[in-house]
């Protein structure tokens, strides 16, 4: 459902553009005092100074809304996550925690593939509906777009369902989110293909992406390309294949090892690489060169102890960052956009405009969708967040604490 809507007295805080910002633009924000903006029918009319309301009795069809100074920023875009899964993994968190590591867990069995068998015992209603409570939590802290990937599965059937259930939350009438899915069949090596990863790339590119692509599942192919999961040359098989049928690529990059994946993606002309923590500076140079979105998960370097990725490094080295939750029940069960942007600004000292920049028309550019969303400019969707604040210098001064009141998605308020 789309709306009407006005939001005047605001100090809106936004970057500007219709693609990724790159490098030193990644600082560069828009600040409009006294501000107003117009949604017309769920999109962006007017965005400028106040102007008086009543324009011959035109915004009578419009709802009002007073920011009363607040801050108003385009609404957070959260480019990786995993929210479609069964179960929990809190006994494996435990184990981390006396220091076994998260590759190790993965090679005995557990890790991925015991949200593998909670997520193929669970059906549709159940899993949707799981799946619609992270939604929920996600819309309070202001994300009004969200990236979904499958990855739970790892049959056939399994993985069609959890695309489906985005597709189906996705379509919901009152829906506080905008959700784009990734298919990620190759997120780890099932069991019934133990020793066969080659045969199972095959079955993905022969049997899996003619349905998910025909079906229009999914918009992008993603990859855990890393030591011990999948390989340099079993990713570029893949992800080669995906792009011919017309879904773009994405990896899980240089995460625990540095493999190459940076290089991989700027090979492939990858929308994205994520994690990044082992990129190397020949990785970093090549992403800024092909214009790769480095989408940077910091919450999952906090949980899992690991050093976070060079984020500085890679802004000063002409990269457009990227930052995102990576929500999933192992790596990183945490969707918290307030932790994520204190981690980004202390640990990979981003600047606060940088994280903005990181959150919204990065995210969005990282999802093929910067011309619609991630920044306040006619023309693009009406979603928008209010901080609590006339400043936005509260948002990494918020520590794992929410400081937006209002999330608007397409013109219509959620408190
Ligand atoms: O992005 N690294 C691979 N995939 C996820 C973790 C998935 C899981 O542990 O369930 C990630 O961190
Ligand atoms: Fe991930």
């Amino acid at each position: 459902m789309n709306e009407n809507l006005i939001i005047f007295n605001a100090r809106i805080v936004t970057p500007e553009g219709f693609t990724a910002r790159k490098g030193s633009e990644m600082a560069h924000l828009r600040v409009i005092e006294n501000g107003t903006v117009e949604v017309t029918d769920g999109i962006i009319t007017y965005v400028g100074q106040n102007r008086g309301e009543t324009r011959d009795g035109y915004y009578q069809h419009y709802w009002h809304y007073n920011a009363r100074g607040r801050c108003l920023l385009p609404g957070f875009v959260d480019s990786h996550t995993h929210f479609v899964f069964g179960g929990e993994r809190a006994e494996e968190f435990s184990w981390r925690l006396k220091g076994e590591s998260y590759m190790s867990i993965m090679e005995r069995g557990g890790g991925i593939a015991s949200t593998v068998k909670a997520t193929r015992e669970l059906g549709f209603l159940k899993l949707r509906s799981a799946a619609e409570g992270y939604l929920k939590k996600m819309s309070l802290m202001g994300v009004t777009t969200v990236e979904g990937k499958s990855g739970y599965g790892l049959d056939r059937e399994t993985e069609l369902l959890q695309l489906k259930i985005m597709r189906s939350l996705g379509n919901d009438e009152q829906r506080r989110i905008d959700i784009v899915p990734t298919f990620l069949g190759a997120h780890a090596l099932p069991t019934e293909y133990a020793g066969r990863a080659d045969e199972y790339i095959d079955f993905l590119i022969d049997e899996m992406l003619p349905v998910v692509a025909e079906n229009q599942l999914a918009e992008f192919c993603d990859v855990f390309c890393e030591k011990g999961v999948f390989s340099i040359e079993q990713s570029r098989r893949l992800l080669t294949a995906a792009q011919a049928y017309g879904l773009s690529a994405k990896l899980h990059a240089d995460e625990i090892y540095p493999l190459g994946g940076a290089e991989l993606a700027a090979e492939l002309g990858a929308l994205s690489a994520d994690h990044l923590l082992q990129a190397s500076d020949a990785g970093i140079r090549a992403m800024a060169d092909a214009g790769v979105v480095a989408t940077l998960l910091p919450l999952t370097a906090f949980a899992l102890n690991e050093p976070y990725a060079r984020g500085r490094e890679m802004i000063d080295a002409g990269c457009a960052v990227a930052l995102a939750t990576d929500l999933n029940p192992g790596s990183c069960f945490s969707g918290s956009v307030p932790l994520t942007i204190a981690l980004a600004c202390i640990y990979m000292k981003l600047t606060i405009e940088e994280t903005i920049t990181a959150l919204t028309l990065n995210g969005a550019a990282a999802l093929r969708r910067a011309d619609r969303i991630g920044s306040i400019e006619v023309g693009k969707q009406g979603d928008f967040i209010v901080l609590n604040s006339d400043n936005y210098h509260i948002l990494p001064y918020y520590i794992g604490m929410n400081s937006v009141i209002m999330t608007i998605k397409g013109g219509m308020l959620y408190p």
